[in-house]
């Protein structure tokens, strides 16, 4: 198939009626959001949302987040009238939505079983990106998407992973220039008036604090062990994946830094903190064999690096690459997972 390409600019929403109607008609178009890039369908539409199992290449057991433009649309799409947490549900939507907060709630009837992979809950999303909230209501239905990626590949933060990704596999990419978060969204369950946290994200346990108590899904941290299920399906498969195997170091900061600078010299691979980079010294040869996540300082700049770097490292002729360990306070909770992730739970102390 071929993908059609367009590219949105200075708010000119023109040309997406084109990839509205395509959602309308049941196809699939890539587009961008403030989290990640989403591979949308109509949420109503069975068939439109098994092929997003086929283009990605994603195992049937893991459930879509729907994505809505309003927020009358989640009486619409989950029953959560008669719940005991309604109140918290709704205080929880009216200050973090529109935003990078995915809720799980009990599903309405109309909700297809090839989105929520046969579960009673629906995971509803309402990003903030204007053109993905242009694009829901044009379509005039929910967006079914989840990371437009090929299953076991960092989710796109710009256009061009998608294409290198998905370009022939589905009718239509909206370049809406890179993602302002860079990973995807968080999500939680509203539980006994407590928060179950399944994926960190954006919005963060700090801020989610305020409105009762977080209980922290152990597959966050932890590798599971056989019999053990994650709230989230897709938690548990190693989704972040670089095809070099990259491991976590861990250690007092000079530590840390001699066995980077060792490392680098014998022509492995470094993801490590802009700072870190003048103690590591690195020569001309092997330069190119540093991966920076940016400042140490600037927690939104290493969530916003994180995946593309992911993807350098996969691009580069190293054989394996070590990585600084994130502090895991506010957003860097989530970069902390996603890198963990990646390695598969794989820390070595120095
Ligand atoms: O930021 C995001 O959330 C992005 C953008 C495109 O919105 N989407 C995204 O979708 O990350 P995806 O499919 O890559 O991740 C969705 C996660 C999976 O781990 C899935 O198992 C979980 O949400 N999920 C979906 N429905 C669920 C449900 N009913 N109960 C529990 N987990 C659910
Ligand atoms: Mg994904």
């Amino acid at each position: 198939m071929e993908t059609k390409f367009i590219k949105i600019e200075d708010d000119n929403f023109h040309s997406l009626q084109e990839a509205a109607d395509i959602i309308k008609k049941g196809g699939l178009v890539a587009f961008p959001t403030e989290t990640v890039y989403g591979l949308g369908a109509n949420a109503l539409n069975p068939r439109a949302c098994g092929n997003i199992f086929k283009a990605k290449g994603r195992p049937g057991d893991n459930p879509l987040i729907i994505h809505i433009c309003d927020l009358y649309d989640l009486d619409k799409y989950t029953n959560i009238t008669d719940s005991d947490d309604k109140e918290l549900v709704y205080q929880l939507a009216q200050t973090f939505m529109p935003g990078p907060l995915t809720m799980v709630l009990p599903k309405a009837h109309i909700i297809p079983y090839e989105v929520t992979s046969g579960l009673e809950t629906v995971a509803v999303r309402f990003p903030s990106h204007k053109v993905a909230k242009e694009l829901i209501r044009m379509s005039g239905v929910p967006i079914a998407a989840p990371s437009a990626n090929l299953s076991g590949s960092p989710s796109p933060t710009c256009a061009q992973h998608v294409i290198s990704d998905l370009d022939g596999r589905i009718e239509m990419i909206v370049d809406g220039g890179m993602c302002e978060i860079g990973l995807e969204s968080t999500i939680i369950m509203p539980f006994k008036n407590k928060i179950k946290l399944l994926r960190p994200g954006g919005i963060t346990v700090e801020q989610l604090s305020l409105f009762g108590e977080v209980e922290i899904d152990k597959a966050i941290s932890e590798k599971l062990k056989g019999d053990e299920k994650p709230l989230a399906p897709g938690m548990k498969y190693r989704h972040y994946a670089p095809e070099i195997p990259i491991l976590i170091v861990k250690g007092d900061e000079k530590s840390v830094c001699q066995f980077f600078s060792e490392k680098i010299r014998n022509g492995c691979g470094v993801l490590c903190f802009e700072e870190q980079i003048e103690f590591i010294k690195p020569d001309k040869e092997n330069i190119k064999n540093i991966f920076s996540l940016g400042s140490r300082f600037d927690q939104n700049q290493q969530a916003r690096m994180l995946f593309e770097q992911l993807r350098n490292i996969d691009k580069s002729d190293i054989n394996i690459a070590y990585a600084v360990q994130p502090d895991i306070n506010g957003i860097g909770f989530a970069v902390y997972n996603r890198l963990i992730k990646a390695c598969g739970f794989e820390v070595i102390e120095v």
